[in-house]
């Protein structure tokens, strides 16, 4: 009964593409979907005002939609915050939150990041949750402690049922658009130990259940080895989004 939860490759387009540029890549993304087995899921996060028109190319596919963030308040006098209402209304199935450039340039904390969970289920939205650990803690050797302490502070506050709307994406700091990948083997030591983490909370098979993707310079070259560990279940990707071709070969890759 191994590997009963869903494969993703989410892209995670940053702040790149203009909206006519968007719209195309979206198009595109969506013109190759069919492509993709069914049982892996794909989803794009493209900037915030370009969401809507990428939406609309990506009507009758697969594909679905996802925000990089939400704000930590439901509505009201927060200048320059997008509200998870705000992102349904646009038709997102999914947010990003605590991406590491979030949590490194944006003062995004885990009590912050509890909230903005917390309001995403609230407006039926998926949550794809961002852990990892930077240089410094990596050759510190504490790259465990920093994933678990980020998954409890968050993740410890929602239940199993929560969890089912929950994605987990393990991206180390120092891979991401470095074109340093973590191997393989270092990728799923922490995938497998995140699972662990998830167990102590929730029960195995809860944990079991949840989806955990990799994402720090996975490209059509190295995702096939990533994807074939036993607790990566797919990617988060950044720059090798921004190409349909690349994007759709990296799912093709299980
Ligand atoms: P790159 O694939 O560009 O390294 O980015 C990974 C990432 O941060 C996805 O969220």
């Amino acid at each position: 009964m191994q590997n009963m939860r869903k494969k993703i490759v989410a892209g995670n387009w940053k702040m790149n593409t203009t909206r006519p540029d968007g719209k195309e890549l979206a198009k595109a993304v969506a013109a190759r979907a069919a492509e993709v087995p069914e049982g892996v899921g794909l989803i794009i996060a493209p900037p915030f005002t370009h969401l809507c028109c990428c939406g609309k190319q990506l009507e009758g596919t697969k594909v679905e939609l996802s925000a990089q963030n939400c704000a930590d308040h439901a509505k009201g006098a927060y200048t320059g915050e997008i509200s998870v209402d705000m992102l349904k209304a646009v038709g997102c199935q999914w947010t990003i939150l605590g991406h590491s450039e979030r949590r490194q340039y944006y003062g995004e904390t885990d009590e912050k990041l509890v909230e903005k969970v917390k309001l995403a289920l609230g407006a039926g939205l998926g949550v794809i949750l961002c852990v990892g650990e930077n240089l410094d803690e990596r050759e510190a050797g504490k790259h465990f402690d920093v994933c678990a302490t980020q998954i409890k502070n968050v993740l410890y506050n929602f239940t199993a049922e929560d969890m089912q709307k929950i994605v987990i994406a393990y991206e180390p700091v120092w891979a991401i658009g470095t074109g340093k990948t973590a191997t393989a083997e270092q990728a799923e030591e922490i995938h497998a130990f995140i699972r662990k983490v998830l167990a102590d909370k929730f029960g195995a098979a809860v944990a079991e259940e949840v989806t955990i993707l990799y994402g720090g310079s996975c490209k059509p070259s190295n995702a096939k080895e990533l994807f074939a560990q036993k607790d990566i279940d797919g990617g988060l990707i950044g720059g090798a989004a921004l190409k349909a071709d690349d994007f759709i070969q990296i799912a093709l890759s299980f």
